[in-house]
């Protein structure tokens, strides 16, 4: 260490790997954002892997500062290093450099305390990451002493190239979908086309429907049957996690079409790791419409039904912490979600019922977790379930699914952000526009009709030869989503909450209207 140059060749290495570090850090990030890496079975490791290059970045940071100051050439000042315009060397290209610390910091400082803060603060900070590549990428190439060498450059090209990449991917997945995608395969009239595809297919797209055999099926709990789906055929591959099938995650639901004519979703609970068999869960409902009766009497193995999806409007994002509450059958998507994450991911079960014998999956999962699950039989406990005081100084993502009432107390108690509901029946809502007609384009079909006020959108799509599949026809599966290209729609559905749809731009024509006489839509 008493070598002259030893801090000079240690700053300009630390400088680089920094460099290289935080490219990765931000490239691996952009990548678990889209598609592309969300088909991995469980981003848990991946994420992790993000924030340590993040950490290690900042260390690599901190050490060619310090360097920085050791070295006896530069000689820097603790205050040139730590204020931007102290320094007469290269005042402007050392102020970047400065600068794209402290963005660093507040990145990196805003992802530990993210159980703390808003989401959307922590997104819009988070977002800063984009900054700092190119501060430091003007820092580097500015001030770097190397930069005249063809391995610097070679370097230099190399990450600035990567990283650019991965930002255009990123905002071509983002302005194609719409939103951050899910776990679909789809279909168009010619058949069945990989999950990537709809981003540029530029059609109408339908969610694929596939033929699959009932496996087998038990009794989950009291009038709660569970089902196991294989696809007609098998799957091609090998067994479990090569199959058929496509890639889904938590919070999937898929459609049976019923031997009787009605169309039902159901949450898939399985291991999303399987790849060789859907799980679902039927509860047999007290004023069955048709669906869940047919099910219990006739359902058996080796019968075969047609499956539509899955589709995903309840996704698990990314968070250190979760709360998941249940009450009866909305265990079923919770179930998935709790068997995807990892290990150490810290996470609570709530899960109510009217007792421990209808509530599915319960021995099960309190034999696996017993330490992170509270039932509430009410069979059991004289009180009412009291969730103000297991949700009070939470600062977790809460997961709720199951009655309105549950549902409706619980989101009444937690703040927006952080609350994530799925609904199985349709919430009664009204609107405050008058019901009129509505000139309708459908941009891609070139087809403008108009829509009666005492007709549903989907209704005058379907009777103009528009593709757009309906399933649920109550605003509740999310199976007749449409983006908007013109238009303020009036949303009247249970999908999603309106201001989602909103930054989405999509909207559920089997029920929703719009405020004006015309709609645009990209279909
Ligand atoms: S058909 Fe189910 S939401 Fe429109």
């Amino acid at each position: 260490m008493n070598q002259p140059h030893i801090w000079w060749y240690i700053t300009r290495a630390s400088a680089l790997i920094a460099w290289a570090l935080m490219t990765f850090s931000v490239v691996w990030g952009i990548l678990l954002s889209t598609r592309i890496m969300r088909r991995i079975d469980n981003p848990g490791w991946l994420r992790d892997l993000h924030s340590y290059l993040g950490g290690l970045t900042l260390i690599m940071v901190g050490l060619h500062m310090v360097t920085l100051m050791l070295d006896q050439w530069l000689k820097f000042s603790i205050g040139e290093v730590l204020v931007p315009f102290v320094t007469d060397f290269k005042a402007l290209p050392v102020a970047l450099g400065i600068l794209a610390f402290y963005v660093l910091l507040a990145v990196q400082g805003s992802s530990l305390l993210i159980a703390r803060l808003p989401r959307k603060f922590w997104k819009g900070v988070h977002y800063a990451s984009y900054a700092t590549l190119i501060l430091v990428a003007l820092h580097a190439g500015w001030t770097g002493t190397d930069v005249g060498s063809l391995w610097y450059k070679i370097v230099a090209i190399t990450l600035i190239g990567g990283a650019t990449a991965a930002v255009v991917i990123r905002v071509l997945t983002r302005s194609r979908t719409g939103r951050a995608p899910t776990a679909k395969a789809w279909t168009h009239k010619s058949g069945t086309i990989p999950a990537v595809a709809p981003a540029v297919a530029g059609a109408p797209l339908l969610p694929a429907t596939r033929t699959m055999v009932v496996a087998s099926t038990s009794m989950a709990a009291d009038a709660v049957m569970a089902i196991r789906l294989v696809p007609l055929g098998g799957t091609t591959g090998g067994g479990a996690g090569t199959g058929a099938l496509p890639v889904w995650y938590p919070g999937a639901h898929i459609t049976l079409s019923l031997p009787n004519g009605l169309q039902r979703q159901y949450s898939l609970c399985g291991d999303p790791a399987e790849r060789d068999h859907f799980d679902i869960a039927v509860l047999k409902t007290r004023h069955s419409e048709g669906g869940s009766e047919f099910i219990h009497a006739n359902l058996t193995p080796g019968m075969t039904l047609e499956v539509s999806g899955p589709l995903n409007h309840f996704e698990l994002e990314p968070a250190s912490e979760y709360l998941f509450v249940a009450g009866g059958i909305g265990i079923t998507p919770i179930k998935a979600m709790i068997e995807s994450l990892p290990e150490r991911r810290q996470w609570r079960l709530i899960y109510a019922g009217r007792s421990r014998t209808t509530m599915a999956f319960l021995g099960e999962l309190e034999k696996r977790y017993p330490d992170r699950i509270t039932v509430h039989a009410s069979d059991e406990q004289d009180a009412e379930l009291d969730i103000a005081s297991l949700v009070v100084d939470m600062h977790a993502q809460v997961y709720c699914c199951g009655p309105e009432s549950l549902m409706s107390s619980t989101a009444a108690l937690v703040p927006p952000e952080q609350m994530h509901l799925e609904r199985f029946v349709a919430v009664e809502r009204t609107s405050d526009v008058a019901a009129q007609p509505i000139d309708v384009t459908c941009r891609k079909s070139k087809k403008e009709f108009v829509v009666g006020a005492d007709q549903s959108i989907l209704e005058a799509m379907e009777a103009n030869g528009i593709p757009v599949l309906g399933s649920c026809r109550k605003g509740v599966c999310g199976t007749c989503e449409v983006r908007i290209v013109e238009g303020e729609p009036v949303h009247l559905d249970s999908v999603m909450p309106d201001d989602e749809k909103d930054s989405l731009r999509v909207m559920y024509p089997c029920v929703s209207r719009a405020v004006g006489k015309e709609l645009v839509l990209d279909i």
